[in-house]
């Protein structure tokens, strides 16, 4: 074990990584582009499997919290001390270089490293290394970027839940190697429209508009029209997979506050029920989602997210405000007495940035 980092190694492309282990066993790893920080996790060894065992109490008690005990089991994580490695922070310092694999390759070198190192702890053993986000034990959040890592990595490893098992050394940047141009958004592209703006201009000049007229108005701004409600009407990017909602009136104000909130706040069960939000204006007159097929007449929604969703003061489930694969993607509605402790996540709140002025730091383990 040693305070300082250790050599450069790695990552995929331009990008390398470095890994410090502090004494008390934390391992810290930084990720470069050439000798700029662009990110970096935290991740340390978790002594026992009693605390994910008490964990899933509340998971009985509350019906609330992960099942991480049972798929640890589940997995085979035998013995007193299993080599469990738990991720505490994850994060992309600088938001260029977002949507580039960087994530999901950062985790598989903490894996790798974590696999390396296991049988060299105090109270290590050569068997599998079992890797797990901090939510397993109650304490932090994992954020909705970084539980897409983890549903990544569990395509391809072992997995139960949000565990993975790891029998063999990782190959790091497997995915951004195979994959290098996958259709990622590009916040960058996003910056680039000025939406306060435009959103302003919208009101003014389209809050009575036709669909002929909304069609000009897009095409003038290099937008493209994709479709209308009650109170906002919805535009497609000309090269980023997102829509952007711009309002009729205050009412269409007031649903982009709400869906963003309802994005913001909402429990990881909830948020899988949702198509994602990318960006919001406080004042509710732009609002930036992703992009996906509305649902056709006939498909439809899983009677279990229509309950959740209910239960939760969710509203208008008319086919149309739903995609192809059952989320809802108009949440613009809301009743917030429903919005119970169990439909909110358990902390850190404040994760929908402002594509005006993106912050960058993003999952947390
Ligand atoms: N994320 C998206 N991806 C693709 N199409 C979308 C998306 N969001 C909305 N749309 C399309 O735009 C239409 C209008 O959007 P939305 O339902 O959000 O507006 P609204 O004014 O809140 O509607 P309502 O009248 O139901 O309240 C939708 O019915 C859908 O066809
Ligand atoms: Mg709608």
């Amino acid at each position: 074990m040693s305070n300082v980092f250790g050599p450069k190694k790695p990552l995929f492309g331009p990008y390398t990584y470095r890994v410090k282990r502090n004494v008390n066993d934390d391992t810290l790893l930084a990720v470069y582009h050439g000798s700029k920080r662009i990110a970096h996790m935290d991740a340390y060894w978790a002594y026992s499997v009693r605390t994910f065992e008490d964990r899933e109490e509340d998971v009985r008690r509350y019906g609330k919290g992960l099942s991480c005990y049972t798929d640890l089991r589940t997995l085979g994580a035998e013995g007193k001390y299993p080599n469990i490695l738990s991720v505490s922070h994850a994060f992309i310092d600088d938001p260029a270089y977002m949507g580039k694999g960087i994530g999901r390759a950062m985790y598989e070198a903490m894996m790798a490293e974590g696999y390396a190192v296991r049988e060299t702890r105090v109270s290590g053993s050569p068997g599998p290394l079992f890797f797990v986000p901090d939510v397993c034990k109650g304490v932090g959040s994992t954020s909705a970027d970084a539980l897409r890592v983890w549903a990544s990595l569990g395509r391809d490893y072992p997995s139960a839940g949000v565990v993975i098992r790891v029998d063999a050394p990782p190959v790091v940047g497997s995915r951004a190697k195979a994959n290098p141009r996958r259709r990622r958004r590009n916040p960058d592209a996003l910056v680039g429209l000025r939406l306060d703006a435009l959103a302003e201009d919208f009101t003014e000049k389209m809050a009575n508009g036709t669909t002929a007229q909304m069609r000009r108005w897009a095409k003038k701004h290099g937008l493209t029209y994709v479709g209308e409600g009650e109170s906002r009407a919805v535009f497609g990017h000309a090269t980023e997979p997102v829509v952007i909602k711009f309002v009729f009136s205050s009412y269409g104000q007031e649903a982009n506050q709400n869906e963003a909130r309802a994005w913001r706040e909402a429990s990881p069960n909830i948020r899988k029920h949702l198509v994602p939000i990318v960006a919001a204006d406080p004042a509710g007159r732009w609002l930036v989602m992703e992009r996906v097929k509305p649902m056709r007449a006939t498909q439809y929604t899983e009677k279990d997210a229509l309950a959740d969703l209910q239960g939760c003061g969710f509203l208008d489930f008319g086919r149309p405000n739903f995609s192809s694969d059952g989320r809802m993607l108009d949440y613009g509605q809301h009743l917030w007495f429903r919005w119970s402790e169990e439909c909110r996540g358990t902390s850190n709140p404040r994760r929908t940035r402002s594509a005006t002025r993106p912050t960058g730091a993003r999952s947390r383990g």
